[in-house]
């Protein structure tokens, strides 16, 4: 029987975002993402799970290059792409067997593998979203029983707490305050920090697929939110 096929527990979406796997503390990235993946490969092996990385701190750079050397918003788009699936890679060799090195170019094929590997790692897919997106997509196509996004701070806050120390973390809000948030922060160009992808927000509110917004660097809470248990962040239902 598939990984994806009935019974046995629904699948989960897990999105990280690239500026967890290149933090400002270099050092940490390795023994960061070697924990990682053995958290991904051990809830994995249950439950069927698929993984998106973002491009961070990398694609940003060469997307602010590429603007320079004046690439279109979609030339700059698929620049970004690029540096996905090269953390796609970097987590998913670091995973190891079964899970398929060379990462999915379409929600369709990522889909596809779960059937027959559990995780899998995939970046980008097209121009015009983030890999939120991708990973809200694919679980939208997956009909998963959740969509973890794993960011670099503690959930959604009332304003960004890495610059004010007061901010208050939410934590838990229903699906059309968080798309006004959303609509309200996101941005339209290639390389663009915000707080959850539009057009994620959106899929994921009209499938009716909650949303955890967790640290991704804190990982026996990334693991209580994989598996549905009470956790430190912000849910979206
Ligand atoms: P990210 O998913 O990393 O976006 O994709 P981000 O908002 O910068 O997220 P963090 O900071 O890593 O969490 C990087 C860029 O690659 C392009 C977009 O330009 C995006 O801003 N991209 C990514 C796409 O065009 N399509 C995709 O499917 C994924």
């Amino acid at each position: 029987m598939g990984a994806t096929d009935q019974p046995g527990p629904r699948p989960v979406v897990l999105s990280v975002g690239g500026s967890v796997i290149l933090s400002a503390d270099s050092a940490s990235d390795a023994p960061y993402l070697t924990e990682l993946a053995d958290v991904l490969r051990e809830f994995g092996r249950t439950t069927p799970l698929a993984v998106t990385t973002g491009g961070g701190r990398i694609a940003r750079e060469y997307i602010r290059l590429g603007r320079l050397l004046g690439l279109t918003e979609v030339e700059l788009d698929e620049v970004g792409i690029a540096v996905t699936r090269i953390h796609a890679r970097l987590l998913a060799a670091r995973i190891g067997p079964p899970t398929p090195l060379t990462p999915a170019v379409t929600t369709e094929q990522a889909a596809h593998e779960l059937h027959r590997a559990s995780p899998v790692v995939l970046g980008g897919t097209e121009p015009g979203h983030t890999t939120d997106g991708v990973a809200a997509m694919l679980a939208v196509r997956l009909r998963a029983a959740r969509l973890v996004n794993a960011t670099s701070v503690a959930g959604l806050y009332d304003h960004d707490p890495r610059t004010h120390p007061d901010a208050q973390r939410r934590e838990r809000l229903g699906w059309e305050e968080f798309r006004a948030i959303v609509h309200e922060s996101a941005g339209e160009h290639a390389g663009q920090e915000f707080v959850f992808d539009r057009f994620g927000a959106d899929q994921l509110r009209r499938a009716g697929i909650p949303l955890a917004i967790v640290d991704g660097r804190d990982l026996p809470n990334l693991r209580k939110a994989l598996a549905g248990k009470p956790f430190l962040g912000t849910s979206v239902e």
